[in-house]
């Protein structure tokens, strides 16, 4: 729970009511939770949970389910699955609509599994969805390091595309190149608007990179901007724009409707799945840290050094 906004010891272990399953909603016993840049916002005050979400943080889990709604039909009690949530993940318990509900992949345990939906989700969304990334074409990804960052390439290798990442230091480098990445920048020495150009860029710094993202596209790129780090306002040349016939798209996952997020979790299971069952993709976890100590993953996060996703285990 956040009692009021701040640093990381403001989060706290308390007891709360046990969360009630709606007629479509699936009750999931939580094993684990991962830790996301949007709960860190979220603690500072930054980021306000959307009408309807648990006040606490938490994007995403993996549990049995407990309990189902009377709509529900394709999760009964038992069944091992993860799940993408507006909210609420980091708890014993939490009810979640059903189309935002996944099995848990084939070969990935269940508390592993907690690390998947959100990074899934986003990159299927953003990268293939709206980015239709093709086999061949280059997709540039800002830290690649990142819990993003790592599926974004593994996803991107997957269906056979050239990736190419920007991170902060040769170590993250290296483990973007290990994780399947052809090419790295440290952005610190070298500006990556000189070095690449990209059919598809997924981009989390926002404001900062936009000319630079802008210069690096291709003729009929595609820049996906999902996170804010560098700021929300920059320069568009859209003479630039208009000359490469490119498109810039601004996206959020946690807002939108649970229909859509249905179709994006459907997509998921479809595609990603598959490939993580094949061994393709793995989850890249850097930590694993006590639910009940959510403050200490915070701060590991916030210290920057980690590659990939922290866990909560429940
Ligand atoms: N819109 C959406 O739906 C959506 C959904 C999920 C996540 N996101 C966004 O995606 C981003 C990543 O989320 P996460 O949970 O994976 O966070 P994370 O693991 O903490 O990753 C943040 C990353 O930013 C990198 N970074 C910082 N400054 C950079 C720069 N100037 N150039 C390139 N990389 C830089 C850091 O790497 P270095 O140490 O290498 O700098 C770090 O790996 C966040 O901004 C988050 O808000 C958006």
């Amino acid at each position: 729970m956040i009692d009021k906004p701040g640093g990381p010891g403001v989060l706290a272990w308390q007891e709360v009511p046990d969360p009630v399953p709606g007629p479509g909603d699936v009750l999931i016993d939580v094993a684990a939770s991962a830790v996301n840049r949007a709960d860190v916002m979220q603690r500072q005050g930054l980021y306000d949970p959307p009408p309807g979400a648990p006040p606490y943080p938490g994007l995403e889990c993996s549990g049995v389910v407990a309990e189902v709604g009377s709509d529900v039909e394709d999760f009964k009690p038992g069944d091992r699955v993860c799940a993408l949530l507006a909210g609420g993940g980091y708890a014993e318990k939490v009810a979640v609509p059903w189309q935002q509900v996944m099995p848990v992949p084939d070969g990935v345990d269940l508390v592993e599994a907690a690390a998947l939906p959100e990074v899934a989700c986003t990159v299927w969304s953003n990268v293939f969805m709206i980015g239709r990334l093709r086999k061949g074409e280059t997709l540039l990804v800002h830290g690649g390091a990142s819990g993003i960052g790592t599926m974004a390439i593994q996803l991107a290798k997957a269906f056979g595309s050239r990736v190419v990442v920007t991170a902060g230091s040769a170590e993250k480098i290296a483990r973007c190149l290990d994780l399947g990445a052809d090419e790295g920048i440290d952005y610190h020495k070298e500006d990556f608007a000189e070095k690449v150009q990209a059919d598809v860029i997924l981009d989390i710094i926002g404001g900062k990179y936009l000319q630079g993202n802008v210069k690096a596209l291709k003729t009929g790129g595609r820049l996906v901007v999902i996170g804010l780090q560098g700021g929300s306002k920059g320069e568009l040349n859209l003479g630039a724009l208009l000359a490469k016939r490119a498109s810039v798209h601004g996206t959020t996952l946690r807002g939108r409707p649970v229909d859509e997020k249905g179709v994006i979790v459907r997509g998921v299971v479809e595609n990603v799945w598959p490939l993580v069952a094949a061994g393709a993709i793995r989850p890249v976890i850097y930590a694993r840290v006590p639910m009940s100590d959510a403050a200490e993953a915070h701060k590991i996060m916030e210290s920057g050094d980690h590659i990939g996703k922290i866990l909560l285990v429940g």
